[in-house]
């Protein structure tokens, strides 16, 4: 292994009272003198960082070389932890940044000031594979033969993805039996993961994980894995390319587990600090209300990162009462079915880097916001209408201005959970109400219902004539 690249890059506790560090090629995933998070972190003065962000740019000349195609490896002067020679890419983060002037319309922002960030383009379909490729090559880095992840079904499709096509390990997934939407829950069985179907939530999931993986020595790539994170700081660094490299007023992030919230915010962290930006975009984390921890604690608790020292007491008695009460996320954005997100403390120093706000919507805010993304033609899967929908939200309050340039992160692709799409457009049809009704739903206006119609020529004549306005 290259030395001086592993002594520059080292990982640190993220406790300002605690700030153990470990070295690089440590496999962990909390700090073992006090528990807390992790991050991985650069001695910038031994590994100088690109003099400007337009470098990267020079990058595209060379994309026959697979790390510089790679919309993660592309940025690795940013995330320099691995040598090249061990970093895995599938071709991940070829991903863009869409204006979207119906969306804008919708959210209530002039018609060009919104724009979608597309993260389904991934090779697995959603956000996930920018941290995998970055976790993968870690695991690789440590010589890891077993990788294991709980999942609400994007980790563990990203996993098994990486592990089929690299045939470098062998992926164990977790997922909450029935709680998983089916196109994630194919991925994972078509590319021969050992999927675990756990009788309970991906709470529980997640617990059990942990412990497995310690028990078992699996490597562990659920985003309590700081090396994750790295990967998925790209997701910012491409929404600057998009934009010329210059911040957006406001990027808006489904929440779940808190990865990608707390990625982002240290990817503009660094960009300070290295003075390649002047000011970091402003945060928006949306839960869905059905799974609104983040939103409870921050906004209605005022739980802060409080200078590295967040009050957990609050959050321990806030876990507390959850569990004495039985309280259980519910929401038809399976993806951000998560009571207890892991990185809680990390996206509360997001939130601080980037002036964040928290919200939460509706199961109802989400399809509804869901059909209007896939009526401007993307398409994504509920979780990451969360956006979208959150968005909308802080527009009518006021918090997002009609000309603030705001850019939503659609974490996942339209294909994902196919159910919650029919059941929103043949709502009154068919059966499907089962599939909204328990979640809320009592409305589909942006529905666009199948016609039934009989196998007869006039009559199916009729129908397109009937419809063609
Ligand atoms: N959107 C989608 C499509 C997701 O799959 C997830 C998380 C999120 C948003 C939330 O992101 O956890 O970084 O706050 N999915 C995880 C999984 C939990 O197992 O696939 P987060």
């Amino acid at each position: 292994m290259n030395l001086s690249l592993t002594e520059a890059a080292f990982q640190r506790c993220i406790s300002r009272r605690c700030g153990a560090t470990f070295a690089v090629d440590e496999v962990l995933t909390a700090c073992p003198k006090c528990g807390h998070l992790l991050d991985v972190a650069y001695d910038w003065d031994r590994l100088p960082p690109p003099k400007s962000l337009a470098e990267f740019e020079a990058l595209w000349a060379d994309r026959a070389n697979p790390l510089s195609f790679s919309g993660v490896w592309r940025f690795r002067r940013l995330l320099p932890f691995a040598p090249p020679e061990l970093c895995v890419t599938i071709g991940e983060g070829q991903t863009l940044l869409h204006r979207a002037d119906a969306v804008a319309r919708y959210v209530g922002v002039q018609p060009d000031r919104l724009y979608l960030q597309y993260e389904g383009m991934n090779p697995s379909g959603s956000f996930k594979d920018n941290g995998m490729s970055a976790a993968f090559s870690h695991a690789r880095m440590v010589g890891a033969t077993t990788a294991a992840c709980a999942s609400t079904g994007n980790t563990s499709a990203s996993l098994a993805i990486y592990c089929a096509v690299t045939r470098l390990m062998r992926a164990v997934i977790f997922v909450g039996s029935g709680k998983i939407a089916y196109g994630k829950l194919s991925q994972a069985l078509d590319y021969g993961a050992l999927t675990l179907q756990i009788a309970g939530d991906f709470d529980d999931a997640m617990a059990r994980v942990q412990q497995v993986a310690k028990q078992l020595g699996i490597y562990l790539v659920n985003s309590v894995n700081p090396f994750r994170l790295e990967g998925q700081k790209t997701i910012m660094y491409r929404v600057l390319e998009a934009l010329r490299w210059e911040p957006p007023d406001w990027i808006v992030v489904p929440g779940g587990n808190l990865g990608n919230s707390s990625a982002f915010g240290k990817a503009f962290m660094e960009l300070l600090e290295l003075g390649l930006i002047r000011r970091a975009p402003r945060l928006a984390v949306i839960n869905a209300a059905g799974a609104n921890t983040l939103y409870q604690l921050y906004e209605q608790q005022s739980l802060r990162w409080n200078r590295g020292e967040p009050n957990m007491t609050a959050a321990d008695r806030f876990f507390g009462q959850m569990d004495a009460e039985g309280r259980r996320a519910s929401t038809i954005a399976s993806a951000i079915e998560i009571n207890r997100p892991v990185n809680l403390t990390k996206c509360l120093r997001a939130l601080e880097v980037c002036s964040g706000v928290v919200r939460e919507v509706t199961d109802q805010d989400i399809l509804d916001a869901k059909a209007q993304v896939g009526a401007g033609g993307l398409g994504c899967e509920p979780a990451s209408a969360a956006s979208v929908a959150g968005a909308k939200k802080l527009r009518a309050e006021g918090v997002i201005g009609p000309n603030e340039r705001v850019v939503c992160v659609l974490t996942g692709h339209q294909l994902k959970d196919p159910n919650a799409t029919v059941a929103y457009h043949t709502a009154e049809r068919t059966q499907c109400e089962k599939v909204l009704a328990p979640y809320g739903v009592t409305q589909a206006p942006f529905a666009n219902r199948p016609v039934a119609v009989a196998n007869d020529l006039d009559e199916i004549v009729r129908q397109i004539q009937a419809h063609s306005h």
